[in-house]
C-alpha cells in the first residue's frame, strides 16, 4: 500500500484529490494538511510515502515545507502542485527538493501516474542506499550494530548532555551555548565538553579563534567507534573547556551519521560531566537524534515574529518527537537592539514560557568574539552573564545559588520546582 500525506488550504482540493486516489487499490491517504506546519508535523508523525504538497501554502509555503520534509524525511516522496505558470514554479519545487511537479488544475489520471513514479523511484533509491533512511525509527533499534556498540562500555561517570537548538540561524544559539560551556567550566575545570555539531557551517572555532587541526571528521575513519583516547586527541583546548569542531569543509557534513553521534556521545558521557551541543538549524537525520539524546534542550529564539514562528514550529516538532516538555527551556535572546515582540506577546504567540531573557549586549557580545574569550569570563557583570548563569543553574545543581548542593531527597524535589518554573507551562 502506498500512503499518501495531501496539504493544501483548500478542503476542496485535498477532498477531490482524497476521492480520486481512494479509486485506486494500492493507494491510500493517510492524512490531509491545510498549512505548512500542520504538514510537516503530520509527515513527522504519519511518515507517509508520499507528500502530495501545494506551493501556495499559507505560513510556511510549499517550497519551505517541502525543504523540511526532504530533510527530516529522506523516504518520503514530495509531488508538489502549483497554479502557477509552470517554468517558475517547477523550478522552485525542484529547487526545494520535490520529486515531481503537477500544475493544477491536472487530470486524475496524471495524479495517480506521478504518485506511483515517485513511489517506484523511492524504492529504488531506498534498495540501493545502505543508510537508514529516517532518523526517529532508526536510532537505537534493538540488534543495530551500533546500539550494541553504544551500551557495550561499562561507564561509572554518565555526562549530562545539554542541546542548545533554534528553529532559525543567527539567534545567538552559537554564542549561548559557548557562554553555557564556559560558565559551566568555572564550576567544574575539566570536566566540560562542547560539541559544535552545526555540521555545515559550525563556527565555535571562529568565535574562539582557535585552531582547526582537528575536527568532528577525523573520527569517521575508523568506522563510528570513537574510543576515549581517539576523541581526547582529536579535542581542542577551549578557554577552560574543551571542544570538539565541525568539518572544516561543509561537504564532509554528511558523512557524520546517527550512529557515530551515538558511539561518539557515549564516550563523551564517561569522560565529561557536561556535554553542551551546538546545532544546525535545519532538521535531518543527525539533528532530529540529537533532540532525542540530549538530556537538556535549550531552546535560543530571538523575539522576531518570524524567530518566534519557527520557534514554535519547533515546538511541534519535540512534540510529535515526544520529547518530554520538563527537558525543554525557552531562552529568549535579545540579539536585535530594537523592534520585535515584547515577553508577552512573544509567549502567547509561541505557546509556552519564556524561561530567562538574555539582553542585547552589542558591546559585550562583539569584545568576546574579537578576543575569542566567552563574555561570562570577560565580562561576568555584565546582565547577559547573569541571564546565561541562571540558564546554567538549571542544568547544573552546583550553580544554582553557588551554594552545595542540599542533600538527597531535598535537592531532587528542589531539581524538581527548579526544573517546573523554568520549562514550557503546560
Ligand atoms: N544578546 C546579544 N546581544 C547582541 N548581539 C548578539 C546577542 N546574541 C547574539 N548576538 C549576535 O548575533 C549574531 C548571531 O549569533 P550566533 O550565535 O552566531 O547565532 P546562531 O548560532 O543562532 O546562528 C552574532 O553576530 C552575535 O554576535
Ligand atoms: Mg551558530
Amino acid at each position: 500500500m502506498i500512503r499518501v500525506l495531501i496539504a493544501d488550504e483548500s478542503h476542496q482540493v485535498t477532498d477531490n484529490i482524497s476521492r480520486r486516489l481512494a479509486l485506486e487499490e494500492d493507494l491510500e491517504v493517510c492524512g490531509t494538511a491545510s498549512d505548512g506546519e500542520s504538514a510537516v508535523q503530520e509527515a513527522l508523525w504519519l511518515k507517509p510515502d508520499i507528500a502530495i504538497i501545494d506551493a501556495g501554502l499559507p505560513g510556511m509555503d510549499g517550497g519551505q515545507t517541502t525543504e523540511m520534509l526532504v530533510q527530516a524525511l529522506p523516504g518520503t516522496g514530495v509531488i508538489m502542485m502549483s497554479m502557477e505558470a509552470e517554468n517558475d514554479a517547477y523550478r522552485l519545487a525542484m529547487l526545494a527538493g520535490a520529486r515531481e511537479f503537477l500544475q493544477k488544475p491536472f487530470k486524475g489520471d496524471d495524479l495517480v501516474a506521478a504518485v506511483r513514479r515517485v513511489h517506484a523511484f523511492e524504492q529504488r533509491r531506498g534498495g540501493s542506499s545502505p543508510a537508514p533512511a529516517v532518523a526517529v525509527a532508526a536510532t537505537s533499534a534493538p540488534g543495530d550494530p551500533s546500539s550494541a556498540a553504544a551500551s557495550a562500555p561499562a561507564v561509572s561517570r554518565r555526562g549530562v548532555v545539554t542541546a542548545v537548538i533554534s528553529g532559525k540561524g543567527g539567534v545567538g544559539k552559537t554564542v549561548i551555548a559557548i557562554n553555557i560551556a564556559a560558565a559551566l567550566a568555572e564550576k567544574h575545570p575539566g570536566a566540560v565538553v562542547l560539541v559544535d555539531l552545526s555540521l555545515q557551517y559550525g563556527d565555535v572555532g571562529a568565535a574562539l579563534d582557535l585552531p582547526t587541526d582537528h575536527s568532528i571528521t577525523d573520527l569517521l575513519a575508523e568506522n563510528g567507534t570513537a574510543d576515549s583516547d581517539m576523541v581526547r586527541q582529536v579535542l581542542v583546548n577551549g578557554p577552560g573547556f574543551q571542544v570538539l569542531l565541525a568539518p572544516t569543509s561543509p561537504e564532509l557534513a554528511d558523512y557524520v551519521s546517527s550512529a557515530h553521534l551515538t558511539d561518539l556521545i557515549t564516550t563523551l558521557r564517561s569522560d565529561f560531566d557536561f556535554i553542551i551541543v551546538d546545532t544546525p538549524s535545519y532538521l535531518n537525520e543527525v539533528s532530529i537524534h540529537t533532540l532525542e539524546l540530549a538530556d537538556h534542550l535549550v531552546m535560543v529564539t530571538d523575539l522576531s515574529v518570524t524567530g518566534i514562528k519557527n520557534a514554535r514550529l519547533t515546538r511541534g516538532v519535540l512534540e510529535t518527537l515526544e520529547v518530554d516538555p520538563a527537558k525543554v527551556m525557552v531562552i529568549g535572546n535579545h540579539r536585535d537592539g530594537v523592534g520585535g515582540l515584547d515577553r508577552r506577546g512573544a509567549e502567547t504567540f509561541l505557546g509556552a514560557h519564556i524561561s530567562v531573557e538574555v539582553p542585547f549586549a552589542a558591546d559585550v557580545v562583539a569584545t568576546s568574539v574579537n578576543k575569542g574569550v566567552p563574555f561570562v569570563v570577560s565580562s561576568p557583570a555584565a546582565p547577559a552573564s547573569s541571564a546565561v548563569r541562571t540558564i546554567v543553574a538549571a542544568i547544573d545543581p552546583l550553580s544554582r545559588n553557588g551554594s552545595e548542593p542540599a542533600p538527597n531527597g531535598d535537592s531532587s524535589d528542589k531539581k524538581k520546582r527548579t526544573r517546573r518554573k523554568l520549562s514550557f507551562t503546560r
